[in-house]
């Protein structure tokens, strides 16, 4: 079986708007990724440049901290969640993520650890490490058999 993680150091962030363009290429409609990891490790950053490869003005997203979620529309819709803030589970259960997870979107939900048990079953989860000033360390796995595509088309179009 394929290595269901890859791992992509970013010297900088042209590294990261390379991965956020191979990230919108390789997930089909539906796909579901969870950002993990510190205040400003570049979860919004690669949001931005995923944005970006589908059309959006990547000006135009910013953690959606307060509101919870925000919806861009691009090539296809990009419904960009941020559990930061979030009480509890059923503040964001009630937010009716399922129908985002379902759609014909992308969803992208920040500090995804938080609403672990609101995710779907399956799912691509990033963790970024900050490694230096602007390095950054990312590591994808699939979690679940149908994110496997997704990881080995990274890994051709990264590697
Ligand atoms: N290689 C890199 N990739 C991404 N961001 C980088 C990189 N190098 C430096 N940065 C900087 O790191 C910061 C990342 O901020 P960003 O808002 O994306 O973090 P975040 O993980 O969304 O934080 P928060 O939890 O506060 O929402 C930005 O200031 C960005 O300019
Ligand atoms: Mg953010």
């Amino acid at each position: 079986m394929s290595d269901p993680t890859f791992t992509f150091t970013a010297e900088n962030e042209a590294d990261t708007a390379r991965l956020g363009g191979a990230l919108a290429a390789a997930l089909a409609n539906g796909s579901v990724v969870a950002l993990v990891g510190t205040l400003g490790a570049g979860k919004t950053r690669l949001v931005q440049a995923l944005a970006a490869a589908t059309g959006i003005d990547p000006a135009t997203v910013v953690s959606p901290t307060f509101v919870l979620i925000h919806e861009y529309a691009g090539h296809r819709p990009i419904y960009h969640f941020d559990a930061y803030r979030l009480k509890d589970d059923d503040e964001f259960l009630a937010l009716g993520p399922e129908e985002y997870f379902d759609g014909a979107g992308l969803s992208l939900v920040e500090w995804a650890d938080r609403v672990q048990r609101c995710l779907p079953d399956e799912y691509l989860e990033i963790r970024i490490d900050v490694t230096g000033q602007t390095q950054r360390l990312f590591a994808v796995r699939a979690v679940g058999a149908s994110y496997a595509a997704a990881v080995a088309d990274l890994r051709a179009a990264l590697a």
